[in-house]
């Protein structure tokens, strides 16, 4: 497990699949009956853009950072729940920001640091679980979820197999 989303967080592919999240999450909101979201690879839940890893890449250039002051329309709903989570949120601190009371989020992570990290951005929120196991077992295992109303996020890091 080399991967490590720090490096590319913020780049167009995690923006594409961050709006798509966004709008399945106002979709899902709806209707006022609770729901539960699955995410099966979580990581670490935030990330600093200005940090050492994005800096290195510099992938969130040509991602967030072109999205952030003057949005496309279609985007301007995403972009505003980024400026509210504060540091630059993964999918786990995304979906917090859309969680209503009654809602659920479950997070999978197995790498230790982003795990660690993911449980202490989590730990006040009682809406919020988090496992250090594999998401693709946890599918069989947590589904279908009690509230028969869930969405599942698979994001894996699709790394090549040494
Ligand atoms: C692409 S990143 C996730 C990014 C996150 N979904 C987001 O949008 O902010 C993939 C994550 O999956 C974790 N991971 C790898 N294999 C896993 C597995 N079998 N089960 C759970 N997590 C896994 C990696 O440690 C990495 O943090």
């Amino acid at each position: 497990m080399n991967y490590r989303h720090a490096f590319h967080a913020g780049n167009v592919a995690d923006c594409m699949k961050h709006a798509l999240l966004v709008w399945l999450l106002r979709a899902m909101a709806r209707k006022p009956a609770p729901f539960a979201v699955l995410d099966t690879h979580a990581g670490a839940g935030a990330y600093d853009l200005a940090g050492g890893e994005a800096q290195r890449t510099g992938e969130a250039t040509g991602g967030i950072m072109r999205l952030l002051d003057n949005p496309p329309p279609a985007l301007a709903d995403y972009v505003a729940v980024v400026r509210q989570a504060g540091l630059y949120p993964g999918s786990p601190l995304l979906v917090r920001t859309l969680l209503r009371e009654h809602d659920r989020l479950i997070c999978c992570e197995l790498h230790p640091e982003e795990y660690g990290k993911l449980r202490r951005r989590t730990a006040r929120d009682r809406r919020i679980s988090v496992h250090q196991r594999d998401g693709y077992a946890a599918l069989g295992a947590l589904l279908p979820p009690a509230e028969r109303r869930g969405l599942v996020l698979i994001d894996p890091p699709y790394e090549a197999e040494e």
